[in-house]
């Protein structure tokens, strides 16, 4: 099975706890096993990773650049960033340097751009294939099926 990881960053192992309102009552780790058992039924093996750091995530995207360098493959990646999404310089360059061998989708549960303005703006984005935004945690599941009907 070819590998796809799943990067969350800070806060999103609250959802189901945080602003249920805005994000749902699904708990973190439950959204993820569902994405782990809807990746494998389409030939996937997710890997998910959550950090609440910035470095953290930049050491995991350089990871992930490196373990698909070393197998001269491209590891595809769904991301949600967090808040990091609308601000994070350092995040967005460590998307651009790894897409050759890590492409990646970016997910938010909420649809960003109907909320406050500051989250209409998305730095990581403008390193990502796409996005999809306001389809709760079946966005997950929707970049894994974009990254199948892309051909992985
Ligand atoms: C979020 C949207 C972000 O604006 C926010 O900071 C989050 C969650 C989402 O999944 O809708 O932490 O990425």
């Amino acid at each position: 099975m070819r590998k796809l990881a799943i990067v969350n960053g800070p806060n999103t192992n609250f959802f189901g706890i945080r602003n249920k309102a805005q994000y749902g009552s699904v708990t973190y780790d439950s959204m993820m096993a569902d994405a782990v058992a809807y990746g494998a039924e389409r030939g996937f093996a997710v890997e998910p990773f959550q950090a609440n750091g910035e470095g953290r995530i930049i050491d995991h995207l350089q990871e992930l650049y490196r373990e698909a360098e070393a197998a001269d493959t491209v590891i595809p990646l769904v991301i949600n960033p967090g808040a990091f999404t609308h601000y994070s310089l350092a995040i967005m360059d460590a998307l651009e340097s790894v897409r050759e061998r890590v492409p990646a989708i970016e997910v938010h549960l909420s649809n960003v751009h109907k909320r406050e303005e500051f989250r209409h703006v998305s730095y990581t984005a403008r390193e990502c294939v796409g996005q999809i935004a306001g389809f709760g945690a079946d966005g997950y599941q929707l970049a894994i099926d974009a990254f199948k009907r892309m051909g992985y």
